[in-house]
């Protein structure tokens, strides 16, 4: 019998993501027949009550998407189990390893990072750790290197490397992993894909929400260490990594790693010019008055809720290439898109629609849609004299935008990431090594944000961030997106 115990499986993460995901595995037939599901957490409840809201979460996702199936949840049912464990004293977790029983035990960490260190080493000493266990870590591990590397040993004292299972759920996303197939399953491509023929890179993760209850962990973090230091630089190097020899977890994390490390550090004189931090203030997000940060905080903060930022990759491949990133809460839309912006043309010998001929662009765009379309210019129909060009969007997304055709489902990024860990394949979770070198670079902006006394910048709730964002790209004579992909 193989297991899985979800420690604070009864928290946000396990209710709205990893208990649906689960669901949904099972659903699709995916689960090993034998799998238990072990909820674990402080609360003193039954097994049958925790079942109950196990049942609730997943049903209201189900019927949402059409595929509740009481047979299926009779099956999932009969894998959960729930115990009530103070999961940092080996001595508590004694009960829990007589439930799982001698076969291997996938344990998820969804609680609160500072507890890892505490749990992973009662888990040493409960017989949770054998060789065949593995573990799955939440992200962030840490708030800096330093912090990092604390939990981190703590980790590798009580798992192996290939034990450990970090997870980001951003490459859990399907057209993450299409961008893989993008670049490596096509030649047209590649050839184009270096700082010969592209201008620049651009990266936005725009959220709606806002920071709301979750301050406590927020104000600690803020945008740059909660979305930029993992979900962006790993978006990040699977635009710019080199192709690697196979899909095998080290082949990847390899090249992942390599482009990290030529990331070139952001020094403190360079921080205002290249970083942007800012907070919201109330305003109007679709069409509702919403509090500013301060407010939902309750006093004053120096936390930004939003963060641009210029890279530069200091590689052959991406020499003169800047990536623009930014992120934020309370923008005007949830949008995350990969803005791929060719050249301009070298010379032009036609006439333009709107009087400017457009570069090609390429836009990867991982929400609200899922699709991936390059820009082109195309001649206008008609007998005008002079030809006239105007910019047409081809839309590369896989068979299902075929009218007969009805999409597949769209599939909550953990279910991937816990079928993976399950197998233990590790090619979608972050080595040690990338973390590292994801925290060393950050830890240098945040650094430089102190020294400076870099504060952030106003903006109103419902617009694209500060004003130091646009400009940002207008020192470089470029400027954000708008189109849609
Ligand atoms: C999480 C962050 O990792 O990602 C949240 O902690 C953020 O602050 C979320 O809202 C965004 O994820 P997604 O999949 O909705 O883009």
């Amino acid at each position: 019998m193989a297991a899985l115990v979800l420690f604070g499986g009864g928290g946000d993460l396990a209710m709205r993501m990893l208990l649906p995901s689960l669901y949904f595995l099972d659903h699709d037939g995916l689960l090993p027949d034998d799998l238990k599901i072990i909820g674990a957490a402080r609360s003193e409840e039954s097994a049958a009550e925790y079942i109950a809201k196990v049942r609730e979460t997943c049903e209201a996702k189900a019927k949402a998407d059409n595929v509740w199936d009481e047979a299926v949840w009779k099956r999932m049912e009969a894998r959960l189990d729930y115990l009530a464990v103070d999961a940092t004293s080996a001595e508590s977790l004694k009960p829990l390893k007589d439930k799982v029983g001698q076969g291997s035990v996938t344990s998820f960490l969804a609680v609160s990072p500072s507890l890892y260190a505490k749990i992973v080493t009662a888990m040493r000493a409960a017989g949770l750790a054998e060789v065949d266990d593995r573990v799955v870590l939440e992200k962030p591990v840490g708030r800096d290197l330093k912090t990092f590397l604390e939990i981190d040993d703590a980790v590798a004292d009580a798992f192996s490397e290939n034990q450990v299972f970090r997870i980001d759920h951003y490459l859990g996303k399907e057209t993450v992993q299409n961008l893989i197939a993008l670049r490596f399953g096509n030649t047209v491509f590649e050839p184009l894909w270096n700082a010969q023929n592209i201008d620049h890179v651009q990266i936005t993760v725009g959220e709606t929400v806002g920071v709301g209850d979750r301050w406590p962990y927020y104000d600690e973090y803020g945008a740059l260490r909660d979305m930029l230091q993992n979900h962006m630089l790993q978006l990040l190097c699977l635009v710019a990594m080199e192709p690697p020899s196979d899909l095998d977890p080290e082949s990847v994390r390899n090249e992942k790693v390599k482009v990290l490390r030529s990331l070139r550090p952001i020094t403190h004189d360079e921080a205002e010019r290249v970083t942007v931090r800012g907070q919201y203030v109330g305003g109007l997000v679709d069409g509702k008055l919403v509090k500013g940060y301060d407010e939902e905080r309750g006093q004053d903060s120096d936390t930004e809720t939003f963060v641009a930022i210029r890279a530069d990759i200091d590689n052959w491949r991406w020499a003169g290439v800047p990536f623009f990133m930014r992120t934020g809460k309370r923008l005007p839309e949830k949008r995350t898109e990969i803005v791929i912006q060719f050249k301009p043309l070298p010379h032009s010998i036609f006439d333009y629609e709107d009087g400017e001929p457009q570069a090609n662009k390429m836009i990867i765009e991982l929400q609200p849609e899922e699709d991936i379309s390059l820009t082109v210019m195309n001649k206008k129909a008609g007998l005008d004299s002079r030809m006239q060009l105007q910019p047409i969007k081809m839309s590369l997304s896989w068979g299902f935008r075929d009218k007969h055709d009805t999409p597949p489902r769209r599939r909550i990024a953990y279910e991937r990431l816990l079928l993976d860990a399950l197998k233990g394949d590790s090619t979608l979770f972050v080595r040690r090594d990338e973390a590292e070198q994801a925290w060393k670079w950050v830890d240098e902006v945040s650094e430089a944000w102190v020294d400076g006394d870099v504060k952030p910048q106003e903006y109103v709730a419902g617009t694209w961030g500060p004003d130091g964002s646009d400009m940002l790209m207008a020192r470089t004579g470029r400027d954000w997106n708008t189109t849609d992909a």
